[in-house]
């Protein structure tokens, strides 16, 4: 009995040894390989606070990107795995774009037989081409043209909505309407559904919206695939395209545009002059927004562009290395199933490629100050060959939903908003949702 007490500690101790040198000598490997990195958490690495729901990954990754002022890189830990931060835009570039071939996956999601993983951002190589060349006719030009209608006739409803809160004087949650707002378009333009969000406060869409983001998102979003269209069920790349249509068309433009009315109600100049510009080209079009006429809502534009560049949804992305690639002017060499991690928040924040990086100044994207951005230092949509397919899609929704708002409402800050806002510190890498809301005073003008 006694004895076996003794071999069976002296395993559990030999187990426990073994993985405290495991852990140790996976830790050395960015020191080994020459890259700057600062110290990690035993067993957690770099992602304590993110694990514990502290803080947002953003946040983590921007302490690592800030801490090596120099780097073109710096290396940091996934729990164990080594995860290469990418700092140099050049080298985003040649990532993104050039070297493409030698980074033409995701990295894996961790349970990659999940059914709803299939979608086109997860894909690896050859199916990812297959399906986004399919997936392209839907937001070619004429498509887009059908949509804007279909987005268009939402208008009225969203105006009715909000002008209730002006009667009322009750303060409004630019997050929640613009959810439901943007519920309601994406059921229609991708799913041809009536979803209500906004006319029916029990809208089940609007609940299930809220759960796809709040619990456990794969299991709600079958829900919503299974009310949909059971047949789709049993095409798993079919359905989980629907899955990220539904969840990257409703979560990113409704916290983008809930960051825009914010943006715009702390500085009421900015807003003044984009209502001025809606107005302006609503006359010149017999008072409608016509498809072509998107085009001439260039400060709107510039605005959005703005909003994206502080507070763009997709935080970072990352991609595996599928193909050995010796880093350019560097020792380093990458080899297959190397992760690395493009920061989009602080290469967006960072005073080298946008001075005085927290103020929110749409001039950074006037036709003229454009052309002098860093290539590659501007990522709201990606860049290369993976670049969001559904911008123009986006844009599109982001400048209807403002003019709708926009040539009727004003937006001022309230007691209850918050300044700074708050980050969800759990949401995921391509969220970067307010947690608190954002709280708004709306007024007719
Ligand atoms: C590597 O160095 C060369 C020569 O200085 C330069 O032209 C090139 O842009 C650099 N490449 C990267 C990715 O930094």
């Amino acid at each position: 009995m006694f004895s076996i007490a003794v071999i069976f500690t002296c395993v559990i101790l030999t187990i426990f040894i073994r993985f405290i040198f495991h852990v140790r000598k996976q830790y050395n490997f960015w020191n080994e390989k020459g890259v700057p990195s600062t110290k990690p958490i035993f067993f957690f690495g770099h992602l304590k606070d993110f694990i514990f729901g502290k803080r947002h990954l953003a946040f983590i990754l921007d302490d690592a990107y800030k801490a090596f002022p120099d780097a073109r890189y710096v290396g940091i830990y996934d729990i164990l795995k080594p995860n290469l931060i990418i700092k140099d835009p050049e080298l985003v570039g040649n990532i993104l774009i050039k070297d493409f071939s030698h980074f033409h996956d995701r990295v894996p999601a961790s349970s990659n037989s999940h059914r709803l993983n299939h979608h086109i951002a997860r894909l690896p190589g050859k199916s990812w081409n297959l399906i986004r060349s399919k997936l392209n006719p839907t937001f070619s030009t004429i498509k887009l043209k059908s949509m804007f209608d279909l987005m268009e006739s939402f208008s009225d409803t969203l105006d009715s909505y909000v002008k209730d809160y002006v009667t009322s004087n009750k303060f409004i949650d630019a997050k929640e309407v613009m959810g439901k707002y943007t519920t309601d378009v994406i059921g229609n333009c991708i799913f041809g559904l009536e979803f209500d969000a906004l006319k029916d406060m029990n809208s089940k869409y609007w609940d299930i919206s809220q759960k796809v983001f709040a619990i456990t998102p794969k299991s709600i979003a079958w829900t919503i695939l299974r009310s949909v269209n059971p047949i789709l069920l049993n095409d798993n790349i079919i359905a989980s395209n629907m899955y990220i249509f539904y969840s990257a068309g409703f979560d990113t433009p409704s916290t983008t545009l809930s960051y825009c009315l914010y943006d715009l109600a702390l500085h009421p100049e900015i807003q003044e002059r984009v209502r001025a510009e809606i107005m302006k080209v609503l006359e010149a079009n017999n008072g409608i927004l016509t498809y072509d006429s998107l085009n001439d809502l260039v400060y709107t534009e510039m605005v959005l562009s703005e909003t994206l560049r502080i507070h763009n949804p997709g935080s970072s992305f990352r991609r595996l290395c599928t193909k050995t690639y010796p880093i350019p002017n560097s020792s380093l060499v990458l080899k297959p199933g190397d992760r690395l991690t493009i920061p989009v928040y602080s290469i967006h924040h960072d005073e080298k490629n946008f001075p005085n990086p927290s103020k929110f100044d749409p001039e950074r994207f006037s036709e003229e100050n454009k052309k002098k951005i860093k290539p590659y230092t501007y990522l709201a949509f990606g860049d290369g060959p993976r670049i969001c397919i559904a911008n123009k899609f986006a844009m599109m929704e982001m400048k209807i939903c403002l003019k709708t708002l926009l040539k009727k409402y004003k937006f001022s800050p309230c007691s209850k908003t918050e300044i700074p806002l708050e980050i969800n510190p759990r949401a995921t890498q391509a969220q970067f949702p307010p947690k608190n809301g954002v709280w708004l005073k709306v007024s007719e003008i």
